[in-house]
């Protein structure tokens, strides 16, 4: 398929805009050569974006099972309370007076989420969950230097933690300690009460962690980090597990993020806005990034809280994931939201048991959301790898699970089947994952050489990721 830059012809145009009837004035910076757009018309242009959203396959099109990372169900009701031109048309730095309805949003938010999650106060600035894991850090940080407690320089991670965290601990200028898990995939309790003392800061812990397992022993991991003078951080970008069931607060979590791009619908995948909304306890509110919304005689004003972390995004968050999320709770209220929790663990276990028919699980328990398979022993068995068997999928109007990830487990496969799906979906998601493990011993080439219905078929993907090229280049390409 051609580049929209070498379609058309120059004379071709589309005119958006009458000719200038003023006189045209010169600004000093002007361009010195043309903009270099492409010569197209707008019938062209329409068809040429048309052709190219034809060719991706996305959650409209069929079964999405990408594990740990995305929202798959985002209600159209969501799109329409966003686009409502009182939260769009607002600009950041109007008078308080004049936003009122912007900061209840918020304010109702803040309230909702932290019913959920059984924390005090919220921010919504970070923009993404890591975003919100360096907030939750920086305020662990505040913590302890704010006590003259600065000897406290590690967070203990597990490493079946998401692979963000460890990441943000280091930018928030820890150092890492790396706990194993045991062969149940839960954290080695042994192991953490060796790690911890006096230069803990805290933990991070992802529940359900990457490989979908609910940590059994969360209540003493909480209590042995707490006893050593550390604080507790928690993962809540899989919450969509555990949401209106249990609380990270009655567990003893201080902090938590949630990716509301994910657990409160908005689409993720491909990267668009998204908020880490970062909630906390008591002990940590004054530390929060400013401005917070608090509510005062019948309104709400801004407010910066007094040992403030200092902002960690420009203005508020990104607002209108904030509406969608709040659109999301009150669409499904209090009977909804664990309903919708339930059914992503019905239907993640359901899959799976389908699957072990075949397929070997890493981790052969009761799973939460999500679930890892292992194919090293088809892998070994036929030649055929994870990754093949993801190509397979493609060619049966599948979307592949997320591949080879978490980093634990070898040539992992993991699957998201999430609460919308229907049995019949999963059923037919179920007989082409158990054809495919036939076709490789029967065929293993067939999988080899897949996909063959795709517009593009098997990419060099270390190439794309080391060398990207993002911009047309023209005759110089
Ligand atoms: C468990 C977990 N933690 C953290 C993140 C990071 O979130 P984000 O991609 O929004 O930075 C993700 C990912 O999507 C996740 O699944």
């Amino acid at each position: 398929m051609k580049l929209i830059f070498e379609k058309g012809a120059v004379g071709q145009h589309l005119d958006l805009l009458p000719a200038c009837d003023v006189p045209e004035v010169s600004l000093a910076h002007e361009r010195q050569e043309g903009l270099g757009l492409p010569h197209v018309s707008e019938t062209e242009l329409t068809r040429h974006y048309t052709a190219l959203a034809k060719r991706v396959h996305g959650v409209n099109d069929g079964f999405y099972p990408l594990g740990s990372c995305t929202m798959k169900y985002n209600p159209k009701i969501n799109e329409d309370m966003a686009a409502l031109p009182g939260f769009t048309q607002v600009h950041p730095l109007q008078p308080e007076s004049t936003v009122q309805g912007c900061l209840e949003v918020y304010a109702a938010a803040e309230a909702l989420l932290g019913e959920i999650t059984g924390m005090d106060a919220m921010t919504f600035q970070p923009a993404a969950g890591a975003h919100g894991e360096f907030t939750g850090l920086l305020l662990i940080k505040a913590y302890h230097c704010h006590r003259g407690d600065s000897e406290r320089t590690k967070i203990i991670v597990p490493d079946s933690a998401h692979g963000t965290n460890p990441a943000s601990a280091v930018m928030a200028g820890y150092t890492v300690v790396n706990i194993p898990s045991g062969p149940d995939g839960c954290v080695d309790v042994e192991a953490l009460r060796a790690a911890v003392g006096p230069d803990t800061a805290g933990l991070m812990l992802t529940n359900p962690n990457t490989v979908g397992i609910f940590d059994k022993n969360i209540l003493e991991i909480t209590e042995i980090v707490h006893d050593a003078g550390g604080l507790c951080y928690y993962d809540g970008a899989n919450l969509n597990a555990v949401m209106g069931v249990v609380r990270p607060g009655d567990m003893g979590f201080d902090v938590i993020h949630l990716n509301l791009h994910k657990t409160f619908s908005t689409p993720h995948g491909g990267g668009g806005p998204g908020s880490g909304a970062v909630g906390c306890k008591e002990i940590l509110k004054p530390f929060l990034p400013g401005p917070v919304v608090v509510r005062e005689g019948g309104g709400f004003r801004l407010a910066q809280p007094e040992h403030s972390i200092g902002r960690v995004k420009d203005f508020y968050g990104n607002f209108t994931v904030v509406v969608k999320a709040l659109t999301y709770i009150l669409t499904l209220g209090k009977e909804g939201i664990p309903d919708a929790a339930k059914n992503a663990v019905l239907n993640a276990n359901y899959m799976m048991k389908r699957l072990k028919e075949k397929y070997h699980m890493a981790y052969d328990v009761t799973c939460m959301h999500e679930f890892v398979m292992s194919l090293e022993d088809l892998l070994h068995e036929t030649g055929v790898s994870a990754m093949d068997i993801a190509k397979g999928l493609l060619d049966n109007g599948i979307h592949p699970p997320t591949m080879y990830f978490p980093l634990i487990v070898h040539e992992a496969l993991m699957i998201e089947p999430t609460e919308t799906e229907s049995k019949e979906t999963l059923d037919e998601a179920c007989d082409v994952f158990l054809r495919l493990w036939d076709l490789a011993h029967s065929d293993p080439q067939a999988l080899h050489d897949a996909p063959k219905t795709t517009p593009v078929r098997r990419l060099d993907e270390v190439g794309a990721a080391r060398n990207p090229v993002l911009r047309y280049q023209g005759d110089k390409q």
